[in-house]
């Protein structure tokens, strides 16, 4: 099983695209895979807005990234694209920090008239740092997530049956690719 890695680009501290994440790390866990979260909003903002290439927290995010066979993208949609602060780590990153990786893109927004930002806007970044398989992404409105008395993420039904679907598919790619890099 891989290793992956569940980047959350919300600088929200009551983040619902956070939130979806962790709840869908958990299937990814029970499904036998190393699931390691991070949260950007946690990296200093002097790092990330002062291009801190050197940061100890940038050098770790990278060291997460170069570990991780699957990488899971979530952020918020803003203005129509991914948000500035999921951006800000990107750049930080080598150029091909994604090669030889399996990305799962997921967004959360508020109006379906943004349904396709993850294709436009940030389907293309993944590309040009080298992502070997980028898998079906899913947008999520946020209506559609909610916080259940017990703390737990409650995702609507329709919605949760989609997440499912992508998160076992992009599970399905990370078996392949290993197999593929066992066969050598
Ligand atoms: C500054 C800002 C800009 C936003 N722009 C859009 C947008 O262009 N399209 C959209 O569908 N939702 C937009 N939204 C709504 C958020 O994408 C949505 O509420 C999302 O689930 C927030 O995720 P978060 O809680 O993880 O930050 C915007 C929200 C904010 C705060």
């Amino acid at each position: 099983m891989a290793t992956v890695l569940s980047v959350s680009g919300s600088p929200s501290a009551t983040s619902r695209t956070a939130r979806l994440l962790r709840h869908l790390d958990a299937r990814l866990t029970a499904q036998g895979h190393e699931v390691i979260p991070l949260d950007v909003r946690t990296i200093p903002a002097e790092a990330l807005l002062g291009a801190d290439f050197g940061h100890p927290a940038i050098t770790g995010a990278g060291e997460l990234f170069a570990r991780a066979e699957g990488i899971v993208i979530g952020t918020p949609v803003y203005k129509a694209a991914y948000s500035g602060l999921l951006k800000s780590l990107l750049d930080l990153l080598p150029q091909y920090a994604l090669a030889g990786k399996t990305v799962l893109p997921l967004a959360t927004g508020g109006t379906t008239a943004h349904v396709l930002a993850i294709d436009y806007a940030l389907r293309p970044v993944l590309s040009s740092m080298g992502a070997a398989h980028i898998v079906q992404g899913w947008f999520t409105l946020d209506k559609d997530i909610a916080t259940g008395d017990d703390g737990i993420p409650a995702v609507a039904p329709g919605a949760a049956e989609a997440l499912e679907r992508v998160v076992d598919q992009f599970s399905a790619a990370l078996g392949r690719a290993s197999l593929l890099a066992a066969a050598g």
